[in-house]
């Protein structure tokens, strides 16, 4: 059995009478990325200054690496790294200096420290505005050398409290890169935040959608995208008799895809295998060539407006 980096059962957080955390279940398999996905105020934040020891939860069962992270807050401390919503990088200083800072407070011995940073800034593509200050550094460069910053205790379990938010598409592939390349190489466990459906589609193992401080789905992508209806199975015909003769074979269900050629039926699927080898097995029970088969999931942001009734208009409800 995998071994969880994380694990939370019960957890509950209010500031006063708002309760910001009911009762959230949480587990992450060690060497995973776990996203949790919610809009402005679910509780994200909260979430994660109560896993790394920064605040204290009024309730529920908490360990990280095994650690309880109300009895044992040193032993946590030990084993994270933490990249906040706001950067931690000293504008003044250069990112060189930056990361020899971090040594310091890590009280790791210079030499140490001096070969760490100059591998860090090659691993973040920092290497040329390593002796620049800081505030010379784009939006990009500055997240990269955040998290930089935070590897720099060797973390086994990695927070980022999104990491990606407000940077242009290309940087947030860099990052996206570089924490892929962080689980793939270093085997390390990485806790995100984000309210990009799509940085948790691409990155996250398990995505736990957080909504006024309830868990409302969690699961891979593919299976929260299974959880609600408008999946189909679409398959594209050569000419109108292979499309008719498909149509009967597979009964009332299949419908001529609205907007294409006229020559594509779509056939209501939850995107599972089983469903498209039904689909299969009817076309060649009836000797019908297909030209084309593919199969449509809906989105994450079709998962989110479902399970949570509303895109992202929580400014509103808070107003
Ligand atoms: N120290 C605090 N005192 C009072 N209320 C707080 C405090 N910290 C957070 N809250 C409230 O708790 C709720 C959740 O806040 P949190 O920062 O965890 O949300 P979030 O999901 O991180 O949002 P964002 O996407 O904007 O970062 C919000 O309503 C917020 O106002
Ligand atoms: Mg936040």
């Amino acid at each position: 059995m995998v071994n969880s980096a994380i694990t939370a059962r019960g957890l509950r957080k209010a500031y006063g009478d708002h309760t910001v955390l009911d009762g959230i279940d949480l587990t992450v398999a060690e060497g995973t990325i776990f996203s949790l996905l919610g809009p402005n105020g679910a509780g994200k934040t909260t979430t994660v200054q109560i896993l790394t020891t920064l605040i204290a939860a009024d309730g529920g069962d908490i360990a990280v690496g095994g650690h309880d992270v109300a009895h044992d807050r040193e032993g946590v401390r030990e084993l994270i790294g933490v990249t906040g919503q706001f950067a931690a990088v000293d504008e003044l200083l250069t990112g060189r200096e930056n990361l020899h800072m971090m040594g310091d407070l890590n009280h790791l011995p210079r030499r140490d420290t001096r070969s760490l940073a100059t591998e860090l800034l090659e691993r973040f593509d920092l290497v040329e505005a390593a002796d620049k200050p800081a505030s010379t550094y784009s939006g990009g460069m500055t997240r990269r050398l955040d998290l930089a910053m935070t590897l720099v205790g060797n973390p086994r379990v990695i927070f980022l409290d999104e990491p990606t938010t407000g940077l242009d598409p290309r940087s947030r592939r860099a990052i996206w890169d570089i924490i892929r390349g962080l689980v793939d190489e270093l085997g390390v466990t990485v806790f995100l935040t984000t309210q990009y459906l799509e940085e948790a589609d691409q990155l996250a193992d398990r995505i736990a959608v957080l909504d006024h401080g309830r868990i409302v789905a969690e699961g891979t992508a593919a299976e929260l995208k299974r959880l609600i209806p408008g999946g189909h199975i679409r398959i594209d015909f050569a000419d109108q008799a292979a499309l008719a003769a498909a149509q009967y074979a597979l009964g009332p269900s299949a419908r001529v895809l609205d907007g294409g050629d006229g020559l594509t039926l779509a056939v209501p699927s939850d995107g599972g295998v089983r469903s498209l080898r039904a689909v299969l097995d009817l076309l060649d029970a009836e000797n019908i060539e297909a030209g084309g088969i593919s199969v449509h999931t809906p989105n994450l942001d079709d998962v989110f407006l479902t399970l949570t009734g509303r895109a992202t208009i929580e400014q509103e409800s808070l107003a």
